[in-house]
């Protein structure tokens, strides 16, 4: 059984002028141990996934349809208290801009020592300390610096401790969303490879979410793009990168000077269209798609799948193309 099976996600928030699909029919499996990135635009729904597996949409928004299976029970049929047993105990989050929420007028190593108690009350306040400086150890803040008011962080230790408040209760699985986005790259780089090697020695399940696909190429065993709440694409990482099959996940990869198939020849990337009104049967990617045909505003849409793991959300790709 996978640690982590959605099944045909879909989400509305309701706002001014109605109800918007910020999610739509999402699908995707995550075994223990692995990572699976999702990366688009901003506005594509990554967050919206994310609070949802948490179960910590806000009051507008609704589950339009879909399962959240987690080590086989549906997350969206359970209580309120059966759900926060779940909750950072085995399903912890970063949330995205997180490092801005510690307590200012607290140290560190007590307000990650306090959230630990608040989850396993048995334990004493030593033995809460003594896990929090491991965690500060593993995540590379030194012991010299435990004591330290948030303020006296710089905004990358100020995320290693986030990172180590997220661990605390040694979940399975966790959502990191845009853990390193407010971050310099050589930073960025150092966090990238300190969640690497935490992910593996706690063997981890990770829900990784970015907008940067040279970021979410660092991490990820898997990939699933987004865009416009739909999952346009999903494979494991060597196949979205190396024989990229939707035009949107082409334009995302040339926007990047690292991973661009050919640096040389770079493809723009057309202003989004986020929301727009279009028949069920259009393609989401229709008007800023390079390649688009007029099937492609009539014909109802499927998924093309182009191996056991890789499958594309455009009609016309198919297997031969690759
Ligand atoms: N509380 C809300 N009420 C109404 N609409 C919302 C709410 N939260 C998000 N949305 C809308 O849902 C869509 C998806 O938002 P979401 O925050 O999930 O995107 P995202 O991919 O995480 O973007 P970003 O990269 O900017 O963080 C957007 O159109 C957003 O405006
Ligand atoms: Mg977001």
């Amino acid at each position: 059984m996978a640690l982590l099976q959605v099944d045909n996600l879909s989400i509305g928030y309701d706002g001014r002028n109605g109800l918007i699909t910020a999610v739509d029919s999402v699908s995707f499996v995550l075994e223990r141990g692995k990572t699976l990135g999702f990366v688009g635009e901003s506005g594509c729904g990554k967050t919206t996934i994310g609070m949802a597996l948490l179960r910590l949409l806000p009051e507008n928004a609704s589950i339009l349809s879909g399962k959240i299976l987690f080590e086989g029970e549906d997350l969206l049929e359970l209580s309120p208290t059966a759900m926060r047993k779940i909750r950072w105990k085995k399903i912890a989050m970063i949330f995205q801009a997180a490092m801005n929420a510690l307590n200012p007028v607290q140290r560190v190593d007590t307000q990650i020592a306090e959230a630990l108690l608040t989850h396993e009350p048995g334990l004493d306040k030593q033995a809460a300390l003594k896990k929090t400086a491991e965690l500060f150890d593993m995540v590379g803040i030194p012991e010299n610096r435990l004591r330290d008011y948030p303020h006296q962080y710089s905004g990358g230790m100020k995320q290693r401790a986030i990172i180590a408040m997220a661990l605390i209760c040694q979940p399975v699985l966790l959502i990191a969303d845009e853990p390193t986005t407010a971050l310099d790259v050589i930073v960025q780089d150092q966090i990238l490879k300190e969640i690497r090697s935490f992910q593996e020695k706690m063997d981890i399940a990770m829900v990784f979410i970015s907008h940067d696909i040279s970021v979410v190429a660092d991490v990820c065993h898997d990939i699933a793009v987004m865009y416009d709440g739909w999952m346009v694409e999903s494979g494991s990482r060597k196949e979205v990168l190396s024989s990229p099959a939707h035009p949107y996940t082409k334009m995302l990869l040339a926007s990047n000077l690292t991973l661009s198939v050919d640096p040389e020849k770079p493809i723009q990337i057309s202003e989004p269209v986020i929301h727009i009104e279009r028949s069920p049967e259009q393609c989401p990617f229709y008007h800023r798609c390079p390649d688009h045909t007029d099937h492609c505003r009539t014909d109802s849409f499927q998924w093309v799948p182009l191996s056991s793991s890789h499958r594309v959300f455009c009609k016309n790709v198919s297997k031969g193309d690759l």
